[in-house]
């Protein structure tokens, strides 16, 4: 719908309309003022930036900012060199709460050299109310936070901020609403995001996610499938559906639609090649999921489900609502139903109480299930969840050492696994030019692996067949079948 709305002929001197997205319409219209204005003054146009500093919901709201601030007429910068900073904070482990920290210092100095530069904070972290003080009382040089639950204003918030040198601080405590077509940015033209439900009810002991991102809200599956049927009219053939529980979408619609259901109407869109998804909590992953990946053409083969722990005590402790047997026999079926399906995982080191023998049952389950790969994290104490409350947390020495096995298990398995692949030819997906050699390509397959070989940029954003040659461990190198058909049309943008 963006794309309809000329923002040139809205009337900025009336009053802003009060109906989403109208509204946020009104202020990218007077954003696009505050720009011209600048550009007559200054000779250039103004840059932004944004930097997302968290998981795949989060990159996805960064692309909506960019798309904001593109609409509105700025630049994009490559880095902090910019008229307009925003970072868009993670505040899962305190790691990520002490990195928007270090990155504000270095703002402050850019900010004495630039006047006309102007800094915002958005996201998970801004939610945390201890932050929020901190930020307002020694952070002066931020001019604008706001929090995760009125990202879709941020057009409003944008314009506010341009205009004024007050701080602008505006964090709501949760939201019912979900306001649909506002403009987005996407770093791939061929591959996106798409935001199924957001929130999260499930209340792990050790996780903020759910106090941060609010209750559980899914999008209608006429909203998802809309915006998937433009993204595919736009050249995008890969699409990952995203939430913190994907599994147990839909039951909070006035019409209850199941994750499977969802996923059999996905596939049916024209235009479409790949399907993937984020992420699966074991306890409500269904048969009917099962059967509809096994049926699927598109779904892809991975299926990342985190694991936590693989002692049942711990795993009570941690409010995750399924046992070590259940988690096992859940990854087995999986295999069985869909071999040579990925698994990936996540797991958490540390956690209050953890004794060496719950150490050793998760070192059984990653021995057991044999990961294609797993992120493993030490366990961070996040004020305000339950964990953070509990006695026995154990000593970082002890922690650090059970990391450091677990990861080396973890990568003997990976190469293990990755290995299994040599030889075959795989479709892939050709995503960028290599990071390190511009010779080389990067495709990725549809179990997530990476495969490098010599190939034409032409071909990014195409699927194409590939031989994998050499496995390097985690990836692979391998030989464009130059013969194969072409899978998908390239993308008109390229
Ligand atoms: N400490 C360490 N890891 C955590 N995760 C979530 N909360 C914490 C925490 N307090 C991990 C979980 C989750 C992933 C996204 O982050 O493994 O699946
Ligand atoms: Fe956090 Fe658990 Fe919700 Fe995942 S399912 S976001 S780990 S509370």
């Amino acid at each position: 719908m963006y794309n309809e709305i000329d923002l040139d002929i809205i009337e900025i001197n009336s009053e802003p309309p009060t109906e989403e997205p109208f509204r946020q319409y009104y202020f990218m219209a007077k954003c696009r003022r505050w720009v011209k204005d600048f550009e007559q003054k200054n000779g250039r146009l103004p840059k932004s930036f944004v930097l997302n500093m968290g998981c795949q919901m989060n990159a996805r709201d960064s692309e909506k900012l960019a798309g904001i601030l593109e609409q509105a007429g700025f630049l994009e910068a490559l880095d902090e060199h910019a008229d307009f900073v925003i970072y868009n904070t993670c505040t899962v482990r305190e790691n990520a709460n002490l990195k928007v920290y270090g990155h504000l210092g270095l703002l402050k100095h850019e900010k004495k050299s630039n006047p006309h530069m102007r800094i915002a904070l958005c996201g998970c972290m801004m939610q945390e109310p201890e932050v929020v003080e901190k930020l307002k009382k020694s952070y002066r040089f931020v001019d604008l936070i706001f929090g995760t639950h009125n990202i879709f204003k941020f057009a409003e918030l944008l314009a506010a901020t341009l205009e004024s040198r007050e701080q602008v601080v505006d964090i709501w405590d949760g939201t019912d609403e979900i306001v649909e077509d506002l403009p987005v940015e996407r770093k791939y033209p061929f591959k996106s995001g798409v935001n199924i439900m957001f929130g999260c009810n499930n209340f792990c002991s050790y996780c903020i996610v759910p106090y941060v991102r609010g209750r559980e809200r899914s999008r209608r599956p006429e909203d998802i499938l809309r915006e998937i049927e433009t993204l595919a009219e736009d050249g995008v053939s890969e699409v990952m559906l995203l939430g913190q529980n994907v599994n147990s979408y839909g039951k909070t619609l006035q019409e209850p639609v199941s994750f499977g259901e969802l996923l059999r109407r996905v596939e049916q869109v024209e235009g479409i090649k790949r399907i993937r998804f984020m992420t699966s909590h074991p306890k409500d992953l269904s048969e009917e999921l099962i059967q509809v990946m096994k049926e699927s053409k598109k779904i892809c083969r991975h299926l990342h489900l985190p694991l936590q722990s693989g002692s049942t005590r711990i795993l009570k402790a941690m409010n995750r609502k399924y046992t070590k047997e259940q988690y096992l026999e859940l990854a087995e079926r999986i295999r069985r139903e869909i071999p040579g399906i990925s698994l990936t995982t996540d797991i958490i080191v540390g956690f209050p109480g953890e004794t060496e023998e719950d150490f050793l049952e998760t070192l059984d389950v990653v021995k057991k299930v044999q990961y294609d790969n797993a992120y493993t994290f030490i366990y961070s104490k996040r004020t305000g969840t339950p964990a953070a409350a509990m006695e026995n947390q154990v000593p970082e020495a002890e922690v650090k050492s059970r990391f450091d096995r677990l990861l080396a298990l973890v990568q003997e398995n990976a190469r293990a696994q990755t290995a299994r692949f040599a030889d075959s030819v795989q479709e892939v997906l050709i995503e960028e030019v290599n990071e390190h050699d511009s010779s080389l390509l990067t495709g990725r397959m549809s179990n997530n692996l990476l495969v490098h070989f010599p190939g034409d940029t032409s071909l990014i954003g195409s699927i194409r067949k590939v031989r994998l040659e050499v496995c390097k461990g985690f990836y692979y190198m391998g030989t464009l079948l130059e013969n194969a058909p072409q899978e998908s049309k390239t993308p008109s943008r390229l």
